[in-house]
């Protein structure tokens, strides 16, 4: 099962507590370690986590140098741990518009964990979903003048592996947390037929405990896939 979330609601948490929104911050990467430690026992495989959008260089320039020294630190701290646990951790987005500090230390993770054969997480940071299909569009062009590709040869399953995400599966499941009821650019190709779930809880408040309980709703939903799924039979009395 894969599984996206929109990590949302970090600035709000720390607002109403007084705080600076870098705290919320804080809170929220101490929160991205129990989940990803939580994943194989509730039979995620791959987890998707939205770290940083395209839109997210509109906010104020300390708070996106706190993110990314934020970053910086996770890549660093979580290295050794995030191999012994056999994960295999990936990143989605536009890498060109980050540091070169941060560009070695996830070179430095991927290719540490990339024989890896548990948790497929991927970190999405500098993603947007139409910047991901914009570059994948004009992959595809360049194969198609090169003679590489035909025009006819371009579907679905072609296009969807000039995305960041390549052959994994689509999200089975997108949540997102702290209320909003939006997807704000996030794999906008691939959520085609992901079921969604919009907790009220912020990020810092998602516990193992609710991510769990977030499952077992998405277990009891029927998904149709455009086709009829006729209902259980009722269970004899
Ligand atoms: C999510 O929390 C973290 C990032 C977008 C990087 P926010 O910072 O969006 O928190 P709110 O939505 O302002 O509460
Ligand atoms: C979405 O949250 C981006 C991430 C969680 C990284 P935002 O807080 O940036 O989204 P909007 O601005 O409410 O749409
Ligand atoms: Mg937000």
């Amino acid at each position: 099962m894969h599984v996206g979330i929109i990590m949302d609601g970090n600035g709000r948490w720390a607002t109403r507590r007084g705080l600076a929104r870098l705290i919320g911050h804080k809170r929220g990467a101490a929160q991205v370690k129990k989940i990803v430690k939580i994943c194989p026992r509730l039979g995620v495989k791959t987890l998707t986590l939205y770290a940083f959008s395209t839109e997210n260089w509109k906010r104020a320039a300390h708070e996106i140098e706190g993110l990314m020294k934020l970053f910086r630190g996770y890549l660093a701290n979580n290295l050794v741990e995030l191999h012994e646990k056999n994960v295999c951790v990936r990143f989605i987005g536009d890498p060109t518009a980050l540091s070169p500090e941060i560009l070695v230390l996830m070179e430095r993770l991927r290719s540490l964990t990339e024989n890896n054969t548990g948790l497929q997480l991927n970190i999405a940071i500098n993603y947007g979903g139409r910047d991901e299909l914009v570059r994948a569009a004009k992959a595809i062009a360049a194969e198609v003048a090169s003679g590489d590709l035909t025009i006819d040869e371009i579907t679905e399953g072609r296009f969807s592996r000039f995305l960041d995400t390549g052959v994994q599966n689509d999200p089975d499941l997108i949540i997102r947390t702290a209320g909003e009821m939006r997807l704000s650019n996030f794999m906008t190709w691939q959520s085609a037929y992901s079921e969604l779930a919009f907790l009220q809880e912020s990020w810092p408040e998602f516990t193992p405990e609710v991510f769990e309980e977030t499952l077992e709703n998405f277990h009891s939903r029927t998904r149709q896939f455009g086709a009829v799924v006729p209902k259980q039979p009722e269970l004899a009395k």
